[in-house]
């Protein structure tokens, strides 16, 4: 089981040292509104999926967490899952919508758990990657901050995340959302379908 002590000692504060997440600003990345499943990876607190219930039929929370995903409950999301990404739970083509904000640098091989995200994602879905964009300052200097605190994160830039979707055959467009992290957009195309 990968170490994840950080965010078991943060849970309970996590949503109080963190900014809240403008969710109305995912809606185009994310293709929403949807019907069916949308699956938020790393989901934490629910932070950034709590403001999407009006905008899909079903939320899933999952997250290594404990402490994380009962601060999730505390906001009425009751679908939560304690699972790493390296071993997803789900069957294979089951959600519409993925997300995954802030979170991707945090998981241990992050290459193969993109690919357990595209084969859990329906054909005809769409998974987000949030990411802080590696190409600012700013967002180097946290990286070597949370080296220096030995949390074991490695911040990809885009380009190198969207190479890791498209070997597991995902179509991918990248974007920001002009604050500092960049968009990895993946669709997961129907089989058969060309481009
Ligand atoms: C910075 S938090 C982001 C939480 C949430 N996405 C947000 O934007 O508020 C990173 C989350 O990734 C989770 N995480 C780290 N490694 C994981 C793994 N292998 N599988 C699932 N979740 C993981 C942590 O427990 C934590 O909740």
């Amino acid at each position: 089981m990968p170490n994840n002590f950080l965010f078991d000692l943060l849970g309970p504060l996590y949503d109080h040292v963190i900014s809240p997440k403008e969710t109305e600003a995912l809606h185009a990345p994310l293709n929403l509104p949807s019907d069916g499943w949308l699956l938020d990876i790393g989901g934490g607190t629910g932070r950034a999926s709590a403001g999407l219930l009006d905008s899909i039929d079903h939320l899933v929370i999952c997250d290594l967490s404990l402490p994380m995903l009962q601060e999730a409950k505390e906001k009425g999301i009751h679908n939560l899952v304690q699972a790493s990404v390296t071993h997803l739970p789900f069957a294979a083509d089951t959600f519409n919508r993925m997300m995954v904000i802030d979170a991707l640098h945090h998981m241990p091989n992050q290459q193969e758990s993109v690919g357990q995200m595209l084969r859990a994602l329906k054909p005809g879905g769409r998974l987000l990657i949030e990411e802080p964009d590696i190409h600012l300052f700013g967002v180097k200097l946290i990286a070597l901050v949370e080296k220096l605190a030995l949390m074991k994160s490695t911040i990809h830039p885009p380009d190198k995340i969207k190479a890791m979707a498209e070997s597991h055959g995902g179509k991918v467009s990248l974007d920001s959302d002009g604050k500092g992290s960049a968009w990895v957009m993946v669709d997961k195309q129907a089989p058969g379908s060309q481009n």
